[in-house]
């Protein structure tokens, strides 16, 4: 069983290797996948991080880093309506690696030691539960992808184009 630092540690270094391959390539299609595997990555630890850490560790600390989930959210936002080819695309893509960098070693110098430290017993168990939910928030974002629509940012169903079927 992997442990939770070692599997949102890997997740880190897989977002670094994706951010230099655009910076080398401008691919399109790798600026999508470090976007929906951000995605992924954000939801999970809200979920089955930031709120224990909130609760049993640090309130203040969990709450900068929601906003920092929150402003590559919504630089992701921003991507998903420019054209790639764009310089604009570029630049927002290098103001989104920064931002995910910082936040990145935020969380391995600070955040994780700290759950270690704090919370032993639980952080022992988190790592099975982050890469369960982390297989069905996946599959959710990439079926949502499929029918054109962007990642969910929430863990709740997504809008039914029906309302009050
Ligand atoms: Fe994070």
């Amino acid at each position: 069983m992997s442990d939770f630092i070692t599997l949102l540690t890997a997740d880190h270094r897989r977002f670094e290797e994706l951010f230099k391959q655009f910076d080398e390539t401008g691919d399109p299609q790798v600026a999508r996948q470090v976007c929906l595997e951000l995605s992924i990555h954000a939801m999970v630890e809200e979920e089955m991080l930031y709120g224990l850490y909130s609760a049993k560790v640090d309130n203040a600390g969990a709450a900068e880093a929601r906003a920092e989930h929150q402003e590559a959210k919504d630089l992701i936002v921003v991507l998903e309506g420019m054209d790639p080819g764009s310089d604009g695309f570029a630049a927002t893509m290098t103001q989104l690696k920064e931002s995910v960098m910082h936040h990145v070693r935020e969380e391995e110098n600070e955040m994780f030691p700290k759950v270690l430290e704090r919370i032993p017993d639980t952080a022992a168990m988190l790592g099975a539960d982050i890469a369960a939910r982390r297989v069905e928030v996946e599959a959710q974002m990439r079926a949502d992808q499929a029918v054109g629509m962007a990642p969910s940012t929430t863990s709740e169903p997504t809008a039914s184009p029906e309302p009050g079927r």
